[in-house]
Parts: structure tokens; sequence; C-alpha cells
């Protein structure tokens, strides 16, 4: 990425291939995905956005190649993943040996990857976030995305019923994997009252802005709103976190208004995926599931590396159900 922009602008180059400083390992990419982060990282607005020119990629899967000095457990061969949150759109990345998990070896790439930010933001906001419980009920906005799609099927499994969010195109999608299809673009508070008359138990939120106020309206007591993003509310051109601070002001108000007894037990809850023990011990879940055939996850399409960009384009057309991976 030479400059910040639209996908198009992206730029295929060859560079000698890095070496492993210490503490780092070099892994041989199998494959990458292809997530909104990327969209943020290209038009500037992610936090702490890279200075071009860089190497998108959030998220990897691959054998490393070498090892650096001062790196103890890991070994050339070994297949891993890790989240560089930048960088993964290459044939080898360097990347720290701390930020390493283990891959089985029989597990799709393309499969795998699609467990790492997504997969993991899907199973820590569900089991870690708002302890949804079976038996509850609750509202997943965007079902047929990266995100959405390993949610629902989570929940499901965990005997939860969901009420999805998705444009019209993903129902039939979305139904497949066993929850309530919803049009975001018509009346969800009123459909959903009319699905679930007592409330719901979690509300899981990329919308960001006065869509919150609506999730909030539909917690049930005890419920919780967990919110991980703002994108459908909009980021204005160089602003990465003034779209965040409505969010932000929603949450901490409510939690301030929780402390005097005024929300029936409803909780708000922030979420950002972060690497470090209970990002490995919930992949090794993740991993654990796909292997028993309970969970699947949706690789929409598989790109080569130059294609990248046509990749992103894809992913900001919409229309894509679940996870777009780059093998390099
Ligand atoms: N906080 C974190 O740690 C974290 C981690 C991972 C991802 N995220 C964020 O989570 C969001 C989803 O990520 P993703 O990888 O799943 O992206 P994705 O695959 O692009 O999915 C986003 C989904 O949102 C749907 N959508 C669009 N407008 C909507 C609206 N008004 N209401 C409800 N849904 C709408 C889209 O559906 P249609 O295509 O049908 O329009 C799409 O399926 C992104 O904003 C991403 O940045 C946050």
């Amino acid at each position: 990425m030479t400059t910040v922009g639209e996908p198009e602008q992206l730029r295929l180059e060859t560079t000698a291939r890095p070496a492993a400083r210490r503490g780092r390992v070099v892994v041989r990419v199998e494959a990458a995905g292809i997530s909104f982060a990327e969209v943020q990282t290209l038009r500037g607005l992610h936090p702490f956005p890279p200075k071009p020119p860089c190497v998108p990629g959030y998220d990897l899967v691959g054998h490393i190649v070498e090892v650096g000095p001062g790196v103890t457990g890991w070994h050339v061969g070994d297949r891993v993943v890790s989240m560089p949150r930048t960088g993964a759109w290459q044939e080898y990345a360097e990347v720290s040996a701390a930020s390493l998990a283990r891959v089985p070896v029989e597990l799709d790439a393309g499969e795998a990857v699609a467990l790492v930010c997504n997969g993991v933001t899907a199973w820590q906001m569900l089991h870690r976030s708002a302890r949804v419980r079976p038996g509850a009920t609750v509202l997943v906005h965007g079902a047929g995305g990266g995100v959405g799609t390993l949610l629902t099927q989570l929940a499901v499994r965990h005997g939860v019923r969901v009420i999805g969010t998705a444009s019209p195109a993903k129902h039939d999608a979305v139904r497949a994997l066993g929850a309530d299809p919803l049009d975001y673009r018509g009346d969800v508070a009123g459909e959903v009252r009319r699905l679930a008359s007592r409330g719901v138990d979690a509300v899981f939120d990329h919308i960001g802005g006065t869509g919150l106020d609506v999730g909030w309206s539909l917690l049930a007591p005890g419920g919780t709103l967990v919110s991980y993003d703002s994108s459908v509310a909009g980021y204005p051109p160089g602003q990465w976190f003034r779209p965040h601070l409505p969010a932000l002001r929603r949450v901490i108000g409510w939690n301030l208004a929780g402390l005097v007894g005024a929300t029936r037990g409803r909780r708000a809850r922030t979420y950002y995926v972060k690497p470090g023990p209970r990002f490995r011990d919930d992949l090794a879940s993740l991993f654990t599931l796909v292997r028993d055939g309970v969970l699947r996850p949706t690789v929409a399409r598989r790109y080569p590396l130059e294609e990248a960009g046509s990749a992103v384009r894809e992913l900001i057309d919409g229309g894509v159900v679940g996870k777009l991976v780059l093998l390099p």
C-alpha cells in the first residue's frame, strides 16, 4: 500500500525476504484474512494506521521458516497463526513470537484464518463480554458477515436463539446458520419486539451511533449490549477516533446509570480483540469445534495475492457471506 486511498491503488511488489530479528519468527504465509480493518487501513481510518508504504493484512496462517534469537518453544516447520494487525499480505511475514498460536495440521488454511480475528472476536463477545447462557435470545447485527456467521453458529450451538440482521440477499444463508433473519433496512426494533416480546438477552453491534440506542432499548432486564465497532455510523475522512466517541459516551453513561440501579440490570460493554493467553485459549477452543465438525467457518472466496485489490473491492461492495481470504 503506497498511499492512502482505494483498493485499486494496492500494488504487488517484490522485496528481499525478511530475516527474523530477536524475539521474532519468519512465517511462510499460507492464507491471510481480508477484513473491514483493511478497508479502514486503506482509507487511513484504522486506529493507529500504519504509514504508507506498508503491507496491509490483519491475520495469517502459515509455517515457521526461520526462528530469531531469543525465541523459545517455536521451531522451523511449526504451523502457526498470528494477528500482526498489519503485514499479513505477503509470502513471508516476520512476526513477534509472542503473538503466535498453534494450528492443527489438518485444518484448512482458509478456514483457520477465518477464525483468527473474527472467530476469537465472536467467541469472546459471546462467552466473555455478554456471557450468554443456553436458552437466551440474542440479536446479531451483520449475521452474514465474517464475524456474524461465526457468532451466529457459536450462539446456536450453545443453545441460544439468534435474530440476525442482514441484507435480504443473505437471508437464506443466515437462516441456514440457524438464525431468524431480519432486513437491517427495515423496522428492526419492531420486528425484534414481535419475535422476542420480553426483549433480547444480548445485542452485538458493529453499527455504532444511534444504532446503539435501538439495541439498548431492545435489551431484556439483565441483558448486555456489546459494541465492537462504529462502522455503519460512518468514518469521516481522517477521523479514526471521532466515530467511536458517541459509542463510548453511551456505554459509559449506561454503566454509570447501572451503578445507581437505573438500568434494570442491563449492561453495556465495548470489545476490542487482543493477542495474549485468552486469545490463544479461545482460538484453541474454536479449532476443536471445527475439528469436531460443530463449527464451519464460511470462506466466501479465495484470492491470489495479486488480486488483493479486487478482494477488498468485493468486501466494500457488500454481498459477501462469511470471510474473504488471500492465498499468498
Ligand atoms: N472490535 C474488534 O475487536 C473487532 C474485531 C473484528 C471485527 N470488528 C469489526 O466488526 C465489523 C464486522 O467485521 P466483519 O469482518 O464481519 O465485516 P464484514 O464481513 O464486512 O461484515 C459486516 C456485515 O455488516 C453488514 N451490515 C452492513 N450494514 C449494516 C447495517 N446497517 N446493519 C447491520 N448490518 C449491516 C453487512 O451486511 P451486507 O453485506 O448484507 O450489507 C456485512 O455482512 C467491522 O466493522 C469490523 O471492523 C471489530
